[in-house]
Formats: C-alpha cells, sequence, structure tokens
C-alpha cells in the first residue's frame, strides 16, 4: 500500500453533469486525435476501462470524494484540450511565412472547448458558473485566454520558424496561470520521472515521487489508471490526483533516441520508448 495517504476510491454514479464527469473525463486519457492525445489513445486501446468505470477496492466515496474526482477529471480533460489546439497548429506556429497565426485567447479556448465538450459529453458551459467545478473551470478556461493573449508577439512574429511554443509550454504556463488564480483552493502541474524532468518548475514534490515510483512505475501498474487519496499539503488537509501520461511515437522526436543528443529545443533527448511513463497530470485540491 502507499505509505500514509488513505485511499480514495476511482468509483462514482453518474447522475449530473457533475457526476458524469467522475467518469467521463477519465476516458479522456484516451481520446483526441493529434500528437498528445495519441499519447493516451494508444494507453486507451490496451487499458483496462477507466478508473471511474472500476468497481471499488474498499471504502466507500464519500459526495466530496465524488465531487473532487469529477473536479480534477474535468481540470484534466480541459488542460488536455488546450494542449491538443496548440499540437493541431504547431505546423502553422513554426510557419516563418506567416504573421498573424489566429490564435488569440478566444478561439485557441473556443477549440478546447469544442474538444473538451466531444471528450467529456458536458460543455463548460453545463456547469453552474457559482459551484466549485464551475469556478475552477473558470479561473483555468480564464488561463488559457491569459496564456494565449500573452504570447502573441512571440506567436505571430514573422520570420521566425520554431518558436519554442509548444504543447508542453503551453501546458506549464496555463497550469501556473491556472494555479495563481485558483490560489488556496487548488494546484495544477505536469511533472514527470525524475530522471525525465526538463523544467525545474516539473520536479515531483515528494507525493508526487512516491507515486510515480511506487505504483506508476510498477510494472503491475494498470495503464492509464490514475492515482487519488487525501493527504496534507503544507499543513493544510487537501485532494490530490495524479494521472500517468505516455509517451507516443510522435513524442520520440524530442524524449526518444539518441539519449543525450539535442532536440529542437536544445534539451538533450530523454531515449524514451513509446508506451513508457512519459510524465503525470498532478493536481490538487484544498478541503
Ligand atoms: C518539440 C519537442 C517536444 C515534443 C515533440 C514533446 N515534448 Fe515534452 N517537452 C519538451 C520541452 C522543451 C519540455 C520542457 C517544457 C517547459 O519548459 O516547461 C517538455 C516537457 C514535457 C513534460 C513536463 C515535464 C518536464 O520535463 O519539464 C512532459 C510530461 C512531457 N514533455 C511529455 C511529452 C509527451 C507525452 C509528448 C508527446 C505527446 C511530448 N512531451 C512531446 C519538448 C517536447
Amino acid at each position: 500500500m502507499f505509505p500514509g495517504p488513505r485511499m480514495v476510491l476511482h468509483r462514482s454514479l453518474p447522475q449530473s453533469p457533475l457526476m458524469a464527469l467522475a467518469v467521463s473525463a477519465l476516458a479522456v486519457i484516451a481520446c483526441c486525435g493529434d500528437a498528445w492525445g495519441q499519447a493516451g489513445a494508444q494507453v486507451g486501446a490496451q487499458a483496462a476501462p477507466p478508473p471511474a468505470l472500476q468497481p471499488a477496492i474498499s471504502g466507500v466515496l464519500d459526495a466530496q470524494g465524488a465531487e473532487d474526482q469529477a473536479i480534477a477529471n474535468s481540470l484534466a480533460a480541459m488542460l488536455r484540450a488546450g494542449r491538443t489546439v496548440i499540437s493541431n497548429n504547431q505546423g502553422k506556429i513554426n510557419d516563418p511565412t506567416l504573421g498573424d497565426k489566429g490564435l488569440d485567447g478566444k478561439s485557441v479556448l473556443a477549440d478546447a472547448i469544442a474538444i473538451y465538450t466531444k471528450a467529456t459529453g458536458i460543455a463548460p458551459s453545463q456547469i453552474d458558473p457559482t459551484s466549485r467545478m464551475g469556478r475552477l473551470q473558470r479561473a483555468q478556461m480564464d488561463a488559457i485566454v491569459e496564456v494565449m493573449d500573452a504570447n502573441q508577439g512571440v506567436l505571430n512574429a514573422q520570420g521566425s520558424g520554431f518558436k519554442g511554443f509548444i504543447p508542453a509550454v503551453f501546458g506549464r504556463l496555463v497550469n501556473e496561470a491556472f494555479s495563481r488564480r485558483a490560489a488556496g483552493e487548488a494546484e495544477m502541474k505536469v511533472t514527470a520521472p525524475v530522471d525525465l524532468v526538463r523544467n525545474r518548475r516539473a520536479l515531483p514534490d515528494k507525493w508526487e515521487a512516491e507515486v510515480i515510483n511506487a505504483k506508476f512505475l510498477k510494472a503491475d501498474w494498470p495503464k492509464g489508471q490514475a492515482f487519488s487519496a487525501t493527504s496534507d499539503l503544507r499543513g493544510h488537509p487537501v485532494f490530490r490526483i495524479a494521472v500517468p501520461e505516455y509517451y507516443a511515437a510522435s513524442c520520440l522526436t524530442c524524449h526518444g533516441q539518441t539519449k543525450g543528443t539535442l532536440d529542437i529545443t536544445g534539451y538533450p533527448r530523454e531515449g524514451g520508448a513509446e508506451g513508457d511513463l512519459g510524465g503525470v497530470i498532478s493536481i490538487v485540491l484544498a478541503h
């Protein structure tokens, strides 16, 4: 057993849009036809049903646990949707002949909402904006708009090709903006096994490192299955969830072979292989 925090179950009974998200958003792990989405799709093909659909292991998932799960799933789904939009537009972003790419905050958010809605079966507009989930989702959508609008100068620079604006960078900036907007209520980041971490800000904390080492990197951990628990963070009780992500073929131009050689972004390649654990979406919700 994972030491310390009590297990919270990945079980839910969808009755409302919010509860349906507890189930459906986890299926987003296996969605979306782009580089980042394919990483999940391949997992999905081999994987057991999403954790939310699996029977309870033990104990009871109370109302708070179900709500936490649903919110976390929604946040993960929107992050993935946003990264997919950037991935789908990577060619355009890198095109030195183009000026205005048309990727302002409003249009990227609209595309992300469409992908999120298709993946989860629930439109953000169906979620009560005054609810905890609604407020956090708005903070996240505002973060997407903020990041895109703040990067128009970089994105629209004519004459430069690769600009370093890739899904991982977009995701980090959005998670940082979200965590600032949701301060005291929620935090979100993408981390990775420590030997794979490129950006120091992505380094796993103790809880994340333990989940990665004692769960996700174990050969018998069901591929794609998230881990959640109640825990303490800086003296406060919190709900935490970690969602594993795996390398797809498209990730390997940067994260694959030959280990140590520099990729287009200037980082040394990790020597990763398709299907390896590449990263972890980590979400904290205050209790
Ligand atoms: C164009 C090269 C490139 C491709 C392709 C790419 N990445 Fe990355 N990745 C990076 C860079 C650069 C960073 C560091 C971003 C930053 O500054 O936060 C990064 C960061 C990450 C992180 C965050 C942890 C860290 O190391 O900072 C994860 C997880 C990750 N990538 C996984 C993937 C996966 C999964 C794919 C394929 C779906 C992928 N990457 C495709 C270049 C790439």
